[in-house]
């Protein structure tokens, strides 16, 4: 039964390293069935980010600030600590293929060991975007391709910034 009392929170964590066409077809299809949705950035500065921090929370905000109920933070440590903190009953995944399926459980049922109270949500994005990640991206667009209806606008130009500068 749904508790009516609490407002249903749903973290959506991930490096974000950039946000892709992906990632928001996911924040639209999800931010109507919850009454907050927190977009989470993880400070994975190990990982070598191609954008800092700040960066990626300043070019989502722009992008997601259209959508009252969304917000973009920024955590660091364990996710369920951070889910907890933010009083979250959901976690917000995506699955592109069969391939990000066996992370995904890993993570999920580690998740669900660490914090039992908190459901791990799967949700697929459109099949346009199935494709779609950070990671070829940057690659093609570092390589010269085009990444055109990829990315939203705003960080296609960021991104052609950040390697044309590399140059
Ligand atoms: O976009 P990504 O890089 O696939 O997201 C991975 C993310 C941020 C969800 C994952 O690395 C994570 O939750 N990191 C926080 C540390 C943590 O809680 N680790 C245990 C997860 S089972």
């Amino acid at each position: 039964m749904p508790n009516h009392h609490h407002p249903v929170v749903a973290v959506y964590p991930g490096s974000f390293d950039p946000i892709t066409n992906g990632h928001l077809d996911l924040i639209q299809r999800c931010a109507p069935l919850v009454d907050r949705l927190v977009v989470a950035v993880l400070r994975n500065e190990h990982k070598n980010p191609l954008f800092s921090l700040a960066e990626r929370v300043a070019m989502m905000r722009e992008v997601l600030a259209e959508f009252p109920n969304v917000e973009v933070d920024s955590f660091d440590g364990l996710l369920v600590d951070y889910a907890r903190d933010k009083h979250a009953q959901l976690l917000l995944r995506g699955i592109r293929a069969i391939s990000d399926y066996e992370y995904e459980l890993q993570m999920a049922l580690m998740n669900r060991r660490l914090a039992p109270e908190i459901e791990t949500m799967f949700m697929m994005a459109g099949e346009a975007y199935s494709f779609i990640s950070s990671k070829l991206v940057k690659e093609v667009v570092g390589l010269g391709g085009n990444i055109n209806g990829l990315v939203p606008l705003s960080v296609e130009e960021k991104l052609k910034q950040r390697f044309l500068s590399r140059v």
